[in-house]
């Protein structure tokens, strides 16, 4: 006689079943593994253009079952490769669908930590692209919420050249003692994008632009379509990320990347103290020029070392750095020499090498697929290199040396609080608009 079975008893037998067999239940019920007949994910694309334009490959592999955008032409476009999918312009509706495994958010950055958290919340894998915080708080609960999810939710956030060998090399050189101990570290760029102060208002929102979702959490300001004028896919944040609302400037673009691959090689814990110095504060607009220095705990291998960002014209004072006419890279200093990098080669330079000395550097070619990894450990792969405990503590460090720009002291961090300075440690975090909390 056959068995009955109720909805609910029938996902409770295949998760008995499966975890039996060693496969995964996915959130959206389906039983997901290597010798699953069905490992597809369900996606939802949160921001579905622009960057998301990147992730079409991979998402097409799965099975895109939501878009969301405040931009209804922008679904549309999206829509023709992933026609089905449910559109949306909100995406706490979004998170909301019931299928859904995971979702891949490349919205403007002052939405990112919302995003994934709330996502987190309801059990979902989180692709986020980068920064994954505007604030050291939003960097502070998006990492605490994955800690609590470690094992379960698959996190990686969009710093894919993460997954160039070179990041490798640079960290094996230096865990090999190729330039000695470890003594200290920069990373720099040297993006520009100075702005005067927020754009003033001008006209009205087109009618396939929802701006007050696309403000969302985010103080209010008028509507300008200088937020929104960038040609081509990807290029429009860099109409909006230098605004303090809004994103945080160089910090949390470039900076992302380039910091990525000095962190990459330092097994890093969070800082224990962090000074800035840049241009002259605006209330509006993050610094173009900028240096903020941290001191980063010694760990098993390496001892306390001052770890440096600088962008924007400053570059580390160090000849090597200076003749290396790398735009964007990172220096690691040692007792035996010096290592040069940028994101596809490095150069070592022994201990007395010639200040003036051309410095030749070495590609190291080939690298691994960014984004699949996080699609394998959506299905019970391993643990993203980018996850958000990685990424999370990267990215706070970042946002409190322009916590340390703001405030002018040398700040002293413990345990995820400034412990010398009030007007730091209010800075760690900024209020919402109503209907938009940071966890939901
Ligand atoms: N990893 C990389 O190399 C890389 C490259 C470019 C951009 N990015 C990141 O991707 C993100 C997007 O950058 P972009 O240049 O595509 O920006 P964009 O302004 O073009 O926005 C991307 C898409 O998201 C939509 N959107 C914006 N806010 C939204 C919201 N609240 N809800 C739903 N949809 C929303 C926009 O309409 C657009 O379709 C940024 O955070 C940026 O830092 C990463």
């Amino acid at each position: 006689m056959p068995v009955s079975v109720t909805s609910t008893s029938r996902r409770q037998f295949l998760k008995q079943s499966a975890t039996g067999a060693g496969l995964l239940i996915l959130p959206s019920g389906i039983v997901s593994g290597k010798d699953s007949p069905n490992n597809k994910l369900n996606l939802a694309l949160i921001g579905c253009w622009g960057r998301a334009t990147a992730h079409y490959g991979h998402a097409a592999r799965e099975n895109v079952v939501a878009l969301c955008d405040v931009d209804t032409e922008h679904i549309a476009i999206a829509a023709k490769k992933f026609p089905g999918a449910k559109p949306y312009t909100d995406w706490r509706k979004c998170l909301e669908q019931k299928d859904l495994d995971g979702i891949i958010c490349c919205t403007t950055d002052h939405t990112h930590a919302h995003v994934a958290t709330w996502a987190m919340n309801r059990g979902l894998h989180v692709y986020c692209e980068k920064p994954l915080a505007n604030t050291v708080e939003e960097a502070q609960v998006a990492r605490a919420t994955y800690l609590r999810n470690r094992g379960k939710l698959a996190t990686q956030m969009g710093i894919q050249r993460h997954a160039k060998n070179n990041f490798k090399v640079v960290r094996e050189l230096i865990k090999a003692g190729e330039i000695g101990e470890l003594q200290e570290v920069s990373a720099w760029g040297n993006r520009r994008l100075p702005k005067p102060g927020y754009l003033p208002a001008k006209g009205t929102p087109p009618k396939n632009l929802h701006y007050d979702l696309w403000l969302g959490p985010s103080a209010m300001h008028p509507y300008n379509p200088g937020y929104f004028e960038a040609e081509g896919p990807g290029n429009n944040c860099l109409c909006w990320n230098m605004y303090w609302d809004f994103g945080s400037g160089q910090v949390g673009d470039m900076g992302s990347h380039t910091m990525d691959l000095a962190w990459n090689a330092l097994d890093a814990d969070l800082p224990t103290s962090a000074v800035a110095s840049g241009d002259a504060f605006n209330p509006d607009v993050t610094p173009v020029k900028l240096e903020t220095h941290f001191q980063i705990p010694a760990n098993d291998w390496r001892p306390e070392i001052k770890l440096s960002w600088y962008q924007g014209g400053a570059v580390p004072d160090s000849p090597y750095a200076r003749n290396s006419h790398i735009g964007h890279g990172a220096m690691f200093v040692g007792s035996k020499g010096t290592i040069i990098a940028d994101f596809g080669s490095h150069a070592v330079i022994p201990k007395g090498t010639p200040e003036e000395a051309r410095i030749s550097r070495k590609g190291a070619r080939g690298g691994y697929d960014f984004q699949g990894q996080w699609l394998e450990a959506c299905k019970g792969g391993p643990e993203p290199d980018c996850n958000f405990d990685y990424s999370g503590k990267l990215i706070e460090t970042m946002l409190l040396g322009l916590v340390a720009y703001r405030t002018g002291e040398k700040l002293e961090y413990r345990n995820g609080k400034v412990t010398n300075s009030e007007q730091g440690q209010q800075l760690l975090a900024k209020a919402y608009r109503e209907g938009w909390p940071l966890v939901g």
